[in-house]
């Protein structure tokens, strides 16, 4: 199996699991990400996803067998192939549990994307990055989206351009990582997310990531001013909301825990 994934105690862990090809990614691995990512979006006993990676690296991206492959197939053919490895990113940005990314070794090309497409990172002080793509002639594309939300248009024009690698530390001033910690202190860190994470509302989170990519950009103006009034008029309202702050005042743990 090149990808696994096991739910334990409301958190579903997607390994990557194909060490020897360091976790590089071709159309099959692709689809059962995808599906990885779908199925436990659904999973109503699942309220966190921690996608991780089998063996001493995270991934090296695209498969470049894979790729140079595609040279065989016609446009129509290599944009579908391309838009399958673009709703993955999609799904992963768009999952509704946050996704946090265990990063260790070497994470390149497209690992990034899976990386900056997912809601956290934590990164080992082993980790190393880079946006490779240029040096095998193509380009970051399809994971540009959250590669360049995450480091912003400057930073990521100097490091899609020379390709040079990413130490860890450096990673975490970039946006990439939010945490750096020694290997071995890797699951700790993960856990205290997961901990934080479950403490929150569930439909909170996801409303909070929608939250940020709304006031992210436009204008401070009135609809903004509606739409964010809105949105807090109608959580506080709703029953999740009503919940946690009822639990509050009655010093009670919310339903959600
Ligand atoms: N696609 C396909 N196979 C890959 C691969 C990739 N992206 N990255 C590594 N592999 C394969 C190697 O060909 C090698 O296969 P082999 O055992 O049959 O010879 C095996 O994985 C081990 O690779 P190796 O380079 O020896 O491992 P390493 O631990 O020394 O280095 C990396 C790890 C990730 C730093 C290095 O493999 C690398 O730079 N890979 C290319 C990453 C890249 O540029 N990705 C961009 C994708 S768009």
């Amino acid at each position: 199996m090149s990808v696994t994934t096991t739910i334990d105690a409301k958190v579903a862990r997607i390994t990557l699991d194909n060490p020897d090809k360091r976790n590089a990614f071709d159309d099959r691995i692709i689809a059962s990400l995808t599906e990885a990512f779908e199925t436990v979006g659904s999973d109503d006993s699942v309220r966190v996803v921690v996608l991780q990676a089998a063996g001493k690296h995270f991934s090296a991206g695209a498969d470049l067998n894979w790729m140079r492959a595609m040279g065989k197939l016609d446009a129509r053919q290599n944009q579908d192939d391309a838009l399958r490895l673009a709703r993955l990113m999609q799904g992963i940005d768009q999952c509704p549990k946050p996704v946090i990314a265990r990063v260790q070794g070497a994470a390149f090309g497209g690992a990034l994307g899976l990386i900056c497409a997912a809601d956290m990172a934590v990164a080992a002080d082993n980790a190393r990055f880079c946006l490779s793509e240029v040096k095998l002639g193509i380009i970051p594309a399809v994971i540009s989206p959250y590669v360049v939300r995450a480091l912003g248009p400057r930073q990521a024009n100097r490091y899609f351009m020379t390709a040079e690698v990413i130490p860890a530390q450096r990673a975490m001033q970039l946006g990439i990582a939010h945490e750096v910690v020694p290997e071995a202190q890797l699951d700790e860190s993960v856990d205290q997310l997961v901990s934080a994470l479950l403490s929150g509302g569930p439909q909170a989170q996801i409303e909070a990531r929608n939250l940020i990519e709304r006031v992210k950009t436009g204008a401070i103006d009135q609809a903004m001013l509606n739409d964010t009034a809105e949105r807090i008029a109608r959580l506080r309202t709703g029953s999740e909301g009503q919940e946690g702050l009822s639990a509050f005042l009655e010093k009670r743990t919310p339903n959600w825990r």
